[in-house]
């Protein structure tokens, strides 16, 4: 059988999605009960690190750690990957001696590259064009606050970014409305809008796009790599920082995410990320640990 990689959401079907948010609840109530098993004996994941984490890392080697296997941290800056070993070859050399390996990069297409060339899953860690580990945690996380996504509304306030562009395949996966707000010269990618045009509306205008919304999500306004045009940034999303008068035009259930880390006082207010009658990001973060060995399972034990 063909090795399957999870390097964007649509390498899943909506069903195996559905049963890999399934089976995340369900290990997350193994885990408080005691009663989780061990299935990954031996087991070995490798992780390639071309980019700061403190959520993605540690939610990884813990959840590898309660399955029994282990998790090596692969820096960049310490391999010979850091140092010009081209990608291919250290695919085919890692995927020889791992079980399964989690890479976090800057091009999507180094990804592909190395799981092309890999014996074994490659997941997506996040590369500037994707976050779909991070897509697991937040519909789980909806899922548990508010039952299914499908039809419902869901508004992105802020740049077309890798999460932006793992929403609209969440949207096209779990059957929701995407509503995205972005300045001019931020949007998502125009193909990937075009692909999903039926469910997918681009707005300029926040408070516009917020109005109907059941779920409403933002992220920093420059990402990992973006670090030099932070002022330029700062100027351009001014209008675009979601508070609580911006979720007063939501409707009176929905709730706020944010995959962290936030910066308070520019994409979010400091009062509204704190408000947990609204904002469920903390729950959204501990997810990533439960969301990400369901996946590991599927991927690993086929179930
Ligand atoms: N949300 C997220 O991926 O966080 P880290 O960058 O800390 O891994
Ligand atoms: N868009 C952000 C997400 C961080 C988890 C970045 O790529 O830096």
């Amino acid at each position: 059988m063909a090795v399957r990689h999870f390097l964007t959401l649509r390498d899943l079907t909506p069903e195996e999605l559905r049963g890999v948010i399934q089976r995340a609840i369900q290990l997350k109530t193994e885990l408080r009960q005691g009663t989780a098993g061990e299935p990954f004996k031996n087991k070995v994941l490798g992780m390639i690190f071309e980019k700061s984490s403190t959520r993605t890392r540690v939610s990884f080697e813990a959840g590898m750690a309660q399955m029994g296997g282990s998790a090596l941290f692969l820096s960049s800056r310490d391999t010979q990957l850091g140092r010009g070993e081209p990608i291919e070859d250290s695919a085919r050399v890692l995927s020889r001696m791992l079980d399964i390996v989690m890479i976090r990069t800057f091009e999507h297409e180094k990804i592909e590259r190395f799981a092309r060339h890999s014996r074994v899953p490659v997941i997506n860690a996040l590369t500037d064009d994707y976050h779909p580990c991070q897509l697991l945690a937040d519909i789980q996380t909806y899922v548990e606050q508010r039952g299914d996504p499908k039809g419902k509304t869901v508004t992105w306030i802020g740049d077309g970014n890798n999460m932006c562009h793992s929403y609209i395949n969440a949207a096209a996966m779990c059957d929701f409305r995407l509503n995205i707000a972005c300045p001019e010269g931020f949007d998502p990618n125009p193909q990937l809008l075009a692909d999903n045009a039926a469910r997918v509306t681009l707005f300029r205008d926040p408070r516009a796009a917020v109005k109907g919304a059941d779920w409403v999500v933002t992220d920093v306004w420059a990402s990992m790599g973006q670090e030099d045009q932070q002022r330029e940034r700062e100027q351009k999303f001014s209008g675009f920082c979601v508070d609580h008068s911006m979720m007063a035009l939501a409707n009176k259930d929905a709730v706020f995410m944010h995959c962290l880390p936030a910066h308070r006082g520019e994409e979010v207010s400091a009062e509204l990320l704190e408000d947990e009658t609204i904002s469920v990001v903390w729950d959204e973060a501990e997810n990533r640990l439960h969301a990400q060995k369901a996946l590991m399972e599927f991927l690993l034990l086929n179930r």
